[in-house]
């Protein structure tokens, strides 16, 4: 029987990334991508899939409770993944954040509850590994699980902890058949380049420098977005209600690490780097052991060894400038404006 997916986000980096990837690797499978498209989704990820049969594109809000009750109605499962994302824009203007993140996932589950009160249809929360806050740098030993506590930093990682939190309680007071993940650092093709990767690869492309921020020694573990997409199917197909998954790449690098493979591939020196003030209440480190999705799963990444990862990426965004130039140059943000008339 094929299944229908409401995936919420879909216009975004791992939105995009996950609709191509199910399409290619579930034939029974058809997608409907609601997105409200801010300024980090952006349809033309997607332009390949213009009339393609299973795939439907709807324009609109998670804060929607009509219309998210109808899309559920007609689907079989939901993915959620719209979100504020950004951590530097938690920073300057916390409200998107607490309005999408927490009350957009909120809207959404009582529109599950609406449209699905037998609790038959699964319900998968894309959460982040920021949820539990950070590590310190010399005990490289100590990684996130399931059972870590949360402890937030940033406006971001705190939205997305109360996300988490009421997907737990309407498990737990109204038995929904939901699972939550959280996932490290993402990298791939289709990133807003205001995300390190894409936006220190693009700076390069144009001839600028990097901006790195304190002493470069915070640790990120890089995950490649198709791993990723496959974890979620995995938990969508697979996972136990109630339960959460930590998804990671097993690999660790510091961001000058980082900074010196990306300008090693693009054969730049030291001197494209500039150090830059450090970002407020900046995580240190942050490592997942993805020990139960292995194992309850059997899910393990396959696609995020370095280089051979990062270059491809790389690679990807030299061949794409038309994509990020326009999202970068801001003038994707008027084209947005004049298709859809504003935010
Ligand atoms: P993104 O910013 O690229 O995409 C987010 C998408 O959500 C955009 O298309 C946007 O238009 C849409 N959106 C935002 N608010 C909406 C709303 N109220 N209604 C409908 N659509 C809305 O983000 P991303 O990097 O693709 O992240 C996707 C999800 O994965 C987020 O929930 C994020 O917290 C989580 N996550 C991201 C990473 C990562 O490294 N990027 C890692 C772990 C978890
Ligand atoms: O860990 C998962 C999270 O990863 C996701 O939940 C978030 O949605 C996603 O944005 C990402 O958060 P980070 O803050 O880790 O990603 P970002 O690419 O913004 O930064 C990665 C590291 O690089 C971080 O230590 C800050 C640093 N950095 C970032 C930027 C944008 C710089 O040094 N300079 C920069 O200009």
């Amino acid at each position: 029987m094929s299944t229908r997916i409401l995936l919420t986000g879909g216009a975004g980096f791992i939105g995009s990334n996950f609709v191509r990837f199910v399409l290619r690797e579930r034939p029974d499978c058809s997608i409907i991508n609601l997105d409200s498209l801010t300024y980090s989704g952006n349809p033309e990820s997607l332009s390949d899939l213009d009339g393609e049969p299973r795939y439907r594109f709807v324009h609109g809000n998670i804060l929607d409770l009509e219309l998210t009750t109808e899309l559920i109605k007609e689907c079989d499962v939901v993915v959620h993944m719209a979100a504020e994302s950004h951590v530097d824009r938690s920073i300057i203007d916390a409200r998107p954040f607490i309005e999408s993140n927490v009350l957009g996932t909120q809207t959404l589950l009582d529109a599950l509850r609406r449209a699905d009160p037998d609790n038959t249809k699964r319900f998968v929360h894309v959460s982040t590994d920021e949820v539990f806050g950070d590590l310190p740098l010399d005990q490289l030993e100590v990684k996130f699980t399931e059972a870590t506590p949360f402890a937030p930093s940033s406006p971001y990682s705190a939205s997305k902890a109360g996300s988490d939190m009421i997907v737990r309680a309407y498990c737990h007071t109204f038995g929904i058949n939901a699972c939550t993940t959280n996932c490290s650092n993402n990298f791939g093709p289709y990133q807003f380049p205001e995300k390190v990767i894409p936006l220190f690869v693009t700076n390069l492309i144009e001839g600028k420098k990097v901006p790195l921020y304190g002493d470069g020694k915070n640790v990120r573990d890089w995950l490649h977005v198709e791993d990723h997409c496959e974890a979620l199917l995995a938990v969508l197909e697979k996972g136990a209600a109630g339960e959460t998954y930590c998804i990671g790449g097993n690999n660790e690098r510091s961001n000058l690490e980082l900074t010196h493979s990306i300008l090693a591939a693009m054969g730049k020196d030291e001197s494209s780097i500039e150090y830059v003030t450090d970002r407020l209440g900046h995580d240190r480190r942050y490592a997942i052991d993805a020990t139960k999705i292995k194992r309850d799963l059997g899910w393990e990444p396959t696609r995020s060894a370095w280089p051979g990862a990062l270059e491809n990426t790389i690679k990807w965004y030299v061949e794409n400038e038309t994509w990020w130039h326009r999202v970068k140059s801001g003038e994707y943000l008027s084209y947005y404006e004049k298709q859809y008339g504003g935010r």
